[in-house]
């Protein structure tokens, strides 16, 4: 049976993304439909909004990073909370909890056709935690739904030049990611460098794809094309 994580950015549960409800209620038939074609997901969920404003306010006094960490790890647990129940109320046989590590996750692969999960420990985000449950459970690949629809050369909001890409290697996201290390708490980039940097060590390939379109992310379950980024190694 196929296995597929997805790391679904917070920041696609946030009150800007317009008909969040229709998201939701489509992300769950987006998993149903996968489910029925016999394959089993992982859904690893960021911390969105509620990360970014818990680290702002704590960061006045808060300087260790860790410690910011944890906040953002809290809000990506509350996110994957909702996408959990809503996937339950569609009728999925979803994991009851919210795994707190890679190891119970895979665990809870084996028994459940859908687990949902957060972050694990600070030091990273959510795209790494996905990666890293890919790797640990055999999936065939990671899928990073994000809210921009490629990568890019560089920031396009800052450069308007930046290129975009349909296809790249692990080697090739890296450099554009920069060196495997964590960046400050609360701060992104398209693909966690320390989850593209696992992803390298082990072959994992990334499907990098705008998620507001839950079509899309449908297409890379199916294994059709998609418009976004293939990464391979
Ligand atoms: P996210 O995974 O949402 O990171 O975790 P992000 O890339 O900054 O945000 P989006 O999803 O693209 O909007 C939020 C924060 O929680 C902490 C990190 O501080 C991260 O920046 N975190 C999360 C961890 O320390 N460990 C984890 O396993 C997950």
């Amino acid at each position: 049976m196929a296995t597929v994580v997805v790391a679904l950015g917070g920041s696609l549960l946030r009150p800007e993304v317009e008909e969040r409800h229709n998201w939701l209620q489509s992300l769950v038939e987006v998993i149903v439909a996968s489910v029925e074609s016999g394959s089993k997901v992982a859904l690893v969920v960021g911390g969105g909004a509620p990360a970014r404003e818990g680290i702002e306010l704590a960061k006045q006094f808060i300087e260790d990073v860790t410690h910011l960490d944890r906040i953002g790890i809290a809000a990506t647990r509350l996110n994957a909370t909702i996408v959990r129940e809503a996937l339950a109320e569609g009728g999925l046989d979803v994991s009851k909890k919210i795994p707190e590590s890679i190891e119970v996750a895979a665990l809870e692969l084996e028994n459940c056709d859908v687990v949902v999960m957060g972050g694990t420990d600070p030091g990273h985000t959510t795209d790494a935690v996905a990666i890293r449950l890919a790797i640990q459970s055999g999936a065939e690949k990671c899928v990073i739904a994000t809210n921009v629809a490629r990568v890019y050369s560089h920031d396009p909001r800052d450069n308007p030049d930046a290129k975009s890409f349909d296809e790249l290697t692990l080697a090739e996201l890296q450099e554009i990611v920069g060196p495997p290390k964590h960046a400050e708490a609360g701060t992104s980039q398209v693909v966690d460098p320390i989850g593209v940097g696992e992803a390298y060590d082990h072959g994992m390939p990334l499907d990098v794809l705008d998620g507001r379109d839950t079509q899309l992310i449908k297409k890379s379950l199916d294994g059709d094309d998609f418009e976004g980024t293939r990464v391979r190694s």
